[in-house]
């Protein structure tokens, strides 16, 4: 089977991005992305393509190269689904914030509704690819849904989740370590459906890379991948605790351990916890379902890593109250960074947000510089916590485009995001600029730490 024609219905961090490198890499496949956001749409529309809602590195180019060739943005989701051969949904899936399953389980109300639309709209057989990241035997929802309300046509549901990471998407599109499609592969329909995509994949993935499992194992696959990497992040945060106490400095500890070639370096470097869009919300995930098959044990494994992630934001945030006397009531703040790691605009989940909710609570002034983050967003992110009035929140947090102007007068500054353009700051202005003591607090080991203390800062750095 030949794909023409493909829909995307979602046109975020995975859709957007996702598509754009199958267009640019499959010319004689349309791929058109669908969204119910205009205004998003509009922004992938923009004609200057430097104004794409995204922010990730070479991801304009990319999108340069292929729109209006092959690739389209739209808020027509019946007509790209009509037209299309196959379909990935790869809309948001986050924690539940109601009912049963709240602060736990995936919601899937996005996922059900993308499934009635097509089913109502599609008029001939159709491949529906999972790329939202799923609880295990979804598709098997996805499969009733479509079957019991669409219009007599045939579907095929495929698993594949996406492993891209924000700020290295495109590298990663490019490049997968392997690419993951599960499908039915006792049927013939199945095996076809699966060989369509793995065609797909294959106009620049080696085929050695593309991996084909059956639907469940890869939808379980996706959720203990982000698992196991967060527990690494997890567990360097936990020794990174041990270290403050003992002199161990926790960058030789990850260098020494990760040299072992059983475990690797990669996903080692202790930070102020770990945020992003995924990771809490998948390993939740994982929790509620090991707990509803009744396996407790399972559940409270995984569940620990993100209880040493809560206690890794609280501690640093505890530690510049310590710090400072032990009161910041009316002091001067200073943040590096809001996004939950460098090179993205993405702020969901980010540690700054805690950080600043927690010193907000000690009657904190916060400043706040990030080189890709809008002020309104960074409002939005400590509105949504509902900690207090949104008036307040404007009163004690300003945002700045300057890091200069960020930290001055400031009793403290903490780097929570690690753009390498904080490394190259004159710190010895900013330090200058400051109230004295100066205290600095590295959130994500970015800075040298003899430079900054010969320059006069009090300086603490996490596991150090
Ligand atoms: P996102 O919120 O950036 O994008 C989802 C988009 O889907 C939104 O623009 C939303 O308007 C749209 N949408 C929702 N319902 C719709 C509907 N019925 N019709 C049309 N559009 C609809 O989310 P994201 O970060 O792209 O994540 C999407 C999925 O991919 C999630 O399941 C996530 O877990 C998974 N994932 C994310 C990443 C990542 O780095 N962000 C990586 C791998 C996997
Ligand atoms: C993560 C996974 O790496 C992707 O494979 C996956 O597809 C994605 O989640 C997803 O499912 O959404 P992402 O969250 O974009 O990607 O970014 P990561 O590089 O994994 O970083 C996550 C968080 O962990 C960031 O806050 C980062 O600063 C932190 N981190 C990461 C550390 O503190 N230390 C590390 O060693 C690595």
């Amino acid at each position: 089977m030949k794909i023409k024609n493909i829909c995307c219905i979602g046109a975020g961090y995975v859709g957007g991005p996702t598509m754009a490198v199958i267009a640019q890499k499959c010319p004689e496949i349309n791929v058109t992305v669908v969204d119910i956001n205009e205004k998003r749409i509009a922004a992938w529309n923009d004609k200057d393509v430097e104004n794409i809602p995204i922010y990730e590195p070479g991801l304009s180019e990319v999108v340069a190269e292929a729109r209006d060739r092959n690739l389209f943005f739209s808020t027509d989701v019946d007509a790209a689904i009509d037209k299309a051969d196959l379909i990935f949904i790869s809309v948001n899936t986050p924690t539940k914030t109601y009912g049963m399953g709240k602060g736990m389980a995936a919601d899937l109300k996005f996922i059900e509704l993308c499934a009635r639309q097509i089913a109502r709209v599609a008029k001939d057989d159709k491949i529906i690819v999972e790329k939202s990241t799923l609880p295990v035997r979804t598709a098997e929802a996805l499969k009733n849904i479509l079957e019991n309300t669409g219009n007599g046509v045939n579907f095929q549901i495929l698993s594949n989740p996406e492993f891209l990471a924000e700020g290295t998407a495109v590298k990663d599109l490019m490049k997968p370590d392997r690419v993951l499609i599960g499908g039915d592969i006792n049927s013939e329909e199945g095996k076809e459906a699966v060989q369509a995509l793995v065609d797909i994949y294959n106009h620049w993935v080696p085929k050695e890379n593309i991996l084909t499992t059956n639907v469940w194992s890869s939808e379980l696959s996706k959720l203990t991948a982000n698992a196991f990497l967060a527990q690494r992040v997890s567990s360097i945060n936990a020794m990174s605790e041990l270290c403050e106490k003992t002199g161990a400095d926790v960058n030789e500890v990850a260098k020494a351990v990760g040299m072992d070639s059983r475990i690797g370096a990669k996903f080692l470097k202790s930070s102020v916890g770990f945020g992003g869009s995924c990771f809490q919300k998948d390993i939740l995930n994982l929790v509620y379902i090991a707990k509803s098959f009744g396996l407790n044990e399972v559940a409270d494994y995984w569940e620990q890593v993100i209880i040493m992630n809560d206690h890794q934001k609280k501690r640093f945030a505890a530690n510049i109250v310590k710090t400072l006397f032990n009161t910041v009531s009316g002091k001067k703040i200073s943040f590096l960074g809001w996004a939950f790691k460098k090179d993205t605009n993405d702020t969901r989940e980010s540690a700054a947000i805690y950080v600043a909710d927690y010193l907000l609570n000690e009657q904190a002034d916060i400043v706040i510089y990030d080189p890709k983050v809008t002020k309104e967003q960074i409002y939005a992110d400590l509105n949504y916590l509902g900690t207090r009035s949104e008036k307040e929140n404007r009163s004690r947090v300003t945002v700045l485009n300057d890091p200069y102007k960020v930290c001055e007068d400031a009793h403290a500054i903490a780097v929570l995001t690690e753009w390498d353009e904080f490394e190259h700051l004159d710190w010895k202005k900013i330090y200058d600029n400051m109230l004295k003591p100066a205290f600095l607090f590295d959130g994500r080991r970015l800075l040298k730490k003899e430079e900054k203390k010969e320059i006069g800062f009090e300086f603490y750095a996490i596991g150090n």
